[in-house]
């Protein structure tokens, strides 16, 4: 299963297929990743990308994880994914990382994009969380651009490089998403009409 995100990127359902390069990637981009990844350290090994592969794949079967390689022009670039999804309650929790050097182009915001409309009109989910580092700044600017509000900081929610950290918590619920589409045409129509107002974004 795919998501076309623009005329170069699409997300791409986890695959064994990915896992060679997944690995490769993580092992290239390690120092750089494990700053903020629990993960990380642990996958010293492209046997514990299969063992990810296998379980995310199987959760995946039960609607409870999404998970989605980040595919430009061809290549695997970073990772995006839905997880956690709490069916009775229609909420679900996204992660993303993408190469160190390949920051910068908007490709994570974007991906985001896509994943949250595939959320919201495939899956119905009604709220979309995402716990960022609270010092990870470049990591909360993603919910930010995308219209998620700050909801609380989790204390010592999370155990990284040795030591606890407070998690931002950021949600987006399905109402909010619609009024954002709205506001987005409504500022198209009015940049058409308007050549003044062509600067403005929502
Ligand atoms: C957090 C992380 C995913 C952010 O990556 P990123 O490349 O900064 O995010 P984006 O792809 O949205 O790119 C945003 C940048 O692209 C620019 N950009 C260019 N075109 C853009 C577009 N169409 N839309 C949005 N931004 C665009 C933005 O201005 C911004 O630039 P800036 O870095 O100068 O502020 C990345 O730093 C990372 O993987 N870090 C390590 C792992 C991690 O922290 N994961 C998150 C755990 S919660």
């Amino acid at each position: 299963m795919t998501i076309t995100i623009d005329d170069n990127i699409i997300l791409e359902l986890i695959d064994q297929k990915h896992c060679q390069e997944i690995f490769e990637l993580v092992s290239l981009n390690r120092n750089y990743l494990n700053e903020w990844l629990p993960w990380v350290d642990n996958m010293q090994a492209v046997e514990l990308i299969q063992n990810f592969i296998v379980g995310s794949t199987q959760r995946n079967k039960t609607g409870f994880e999404y998970a989605f390689v980040i595919i430009d022009n061809n290549k695997i670039v970073g990772r995006i994914g839905i997880y956690k999804i709490d069916q009775q309650n229609k909420i679900g929790e996204i992660g993303y990382w993408i190469a160190e050097t390949i920051q910068g182009r908007g490709i994570i915001s974007k991906s985001c994009k896509g994943l949250i409309d595939y959320c919201f009109t495939q899956l119905q989910l009604n709220r979309i969380e995402i716990k960022c580092g609270a010092d990870n700044t470049r990591s909360q600017k993603i919910p930010e651009r995308s219209g998620f509000k700050y909801e609380a900081t989790i204390r010592q929610g999370e155990w990284v490089k040795n030591r606890f950290i407070d998690l931002k918590l950021y949600s987006l619920l399905r109402e909010e998403w619609i009024l954002y589409l709205l506001l987005f045409v409504m500022l198209r129509l009015v940049n058409q009409g308007n050549p003044f107002l062509y600067n403005l974004k929502p």
